[in-house]
């Protein structure tokens, strides 16, 4: 499909859906819990569907109130009732994380599958330590790659401390809620930051999240429901509408109500050090959250080298962060960067190959990419056609989106992206029409 040309002008000021990575953590507490909670503005991703999906296979009543912007999830316990059929959790990394966890612990056998994609990805990260923990777990590769069969064990065998090889909030939040059927501590440290919401909702669930001398976490107590929760907005999915506001002529986004959590926005950061007019605004705190505006202008970037500590805060960010580099005078260079080669698809290699695909010289590396941007007048430089591929993932194809909008020429791109945007934001082309300027 062609990308359509709809203009070049983006002003105005949105909300968009709740955050995908809470939106996954509160469906999945709510169920574990006793009690009824009200969810309001849970994500509309695809993948929090397959969660929620999943969580009624194994018997949490997930109601939708038609026209209401809330679900309300009737919580089941830690034990849960015995599948009829293959949990799918189609594109959702998460999903499969979190529940390889849930499943191991249960006093049922069941089965875990996802899409092509997800099939691909390693869950060694995650099978070995609950392995460590006594769960039985089968699956291709020796357990490296689903479909995965879990025989649950009814608990897990605990006094045991984990430090992780990568950062990963996925395994993080699998290890830390494995502690619910475990009698001794399971603790677990990552190697740097990771998004850190699952030890921030514990707390709203009633459990207590602790760190001992070593600076490892575990948590005690057994998730109740608070009653209600309100879902930030999505700061991810934010950023494509904010990358609109940088590049956009004469542009100026402001997005409200999104989450602002300083493990999320490293993306902002890394704008603001390449000299982009992006502000944000703290304004609350909101399910242990902090929530707030950010604003987003046209703007001349030099381009800059991010590596270390910054990469796990912006890792989802890094496609989007590349296009927008492409308009930016310099060196831009990613590195250590190297989970991004098992993402929904190895996005070191998407990136490298649709920037190619534009004509641009980019160096690839195993951890990361660097390539010169084409300066302020990239728009006009790039004024042909030009071929691009999603790879079916929805971060490349919203950035491919994106530049497509900012660019003189014409961008075709191979697949549907329509569904393939949906893994996570089912809203994005109505978004993005809503702060198009129409000369
Ligand atoms: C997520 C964690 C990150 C992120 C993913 C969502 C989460 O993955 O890339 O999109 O909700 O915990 P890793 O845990 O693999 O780093």
């Amino acid at each position: 499909m062609q990308i359509p040309n709809l203009g070049k002008t983006f002003r105005g000021k949105i909300r968009v859906k709740g955050d995908k990575s809470i939106s996954h953590r509160v469906l999945i507490l709510s169920g574990l819990s006793e009690g009824i909670t009200k969810i309001y503005n849970l994500s509309s991703a695809d993948d929090v569907k397959r969660t929620a999906n999943i969580l009624s296979e194994l018997g949490v009543k997930i109601k939708e109130k038609d026209g209401q912007n809330y679900v309300n999830v009737e919580g089941k316990g830690l034990y849960l009732n015995f599948p009829q059929s293959v949990l799918y959790a189609g594109n959702s990394g998460t999903t499969a994380r979190i529940f390889s966890a849930i499943l191991s612990a249960q006093k049922f056998p069941s089965v875990l599958d996802g899409d092509e994609s997800l099939r691909k990805r390693p869950m060694k990260r995650v099978v070995e330590p609950l392995r460590k923990l006594g769960a039985k777990i089968w699956g291709k590769n020796n357990g490296d790659n689903l479909p995965l069969i879990f025989d649950g064990a009814g608990k897990f065998r605990g006094g045991k401390n984990f430090l992780l090889s990568v950062p990963s909030a996925q395994v993080k939040t699998a290890l830390l809620i494995a502690n619910f059927w475990s009698d001794e501590p399971i603790k677990v440290k990552e190697p740097s930051s990771s998004r850190d919401h699952t030890e921030r909702i514990l707390p709203i669930f009633s459990v207590d999240v602790k760190k001992d001398e070593d600076g490892f976490i575990f948590c005690e107590g057994k998730p109740i429901s608070p009653g209600f929760f309100n879902v930030p907005g999505d700061i991810s999915s934010a950023s494509f509408l904010l990358a609109l506001g940088i590049l956009g002529k004469n542009s100026e986004v402001e997005v409200y109500d999104v989450l602002l959590n300083p493990t999320r926005i490293g993306f902002i950061q890394a704008l603001k050090s390449m000299g982009g007019d992006i502000e944000f605004w703290v304004e609350r705190e909101e399910g242990g959250e902090p929530v707030g505006k950010v604003v987003a202008k046209s703007s001349f970037l030099k381009a800059q080298e991010f590596k270390g500590e910054i990469i796990p805060l912006m890792i989802d960010e890094i496609p989007i962060l590349s296009f927008i580099a492409i308009f930016s005078e310099g060196v831009f260079c990613v590195r250590d960067a190297k989970e991004l080669r098992v993402k929904e698809t190895d996005r070191i290699h998407a990136i490298c190959h649709n920037l190619r695909a534009l004509g641009i010289d980019v160096e690839e590396y195993e951890d990361g990419f660097s390539f010169e941007g084409l300066g302020k007048d990239a728009e006009k430089k790039l004024k042909n056609d030009y071929y691009l591929k999603s790879f079916g993932d929805h971060r490349i194809a919203m950035s491919i989106f994106v530049l497509g909008c900012v660019i003189e020429g014409r961008i075709f791109v191979d697949d549907d992206i329509k569904s393939v945007v949906s893994v996570s934001y089912p809203e994005f082309f109505s978004d993005v029409q809503k702060l198009l300027v129409k000369l």
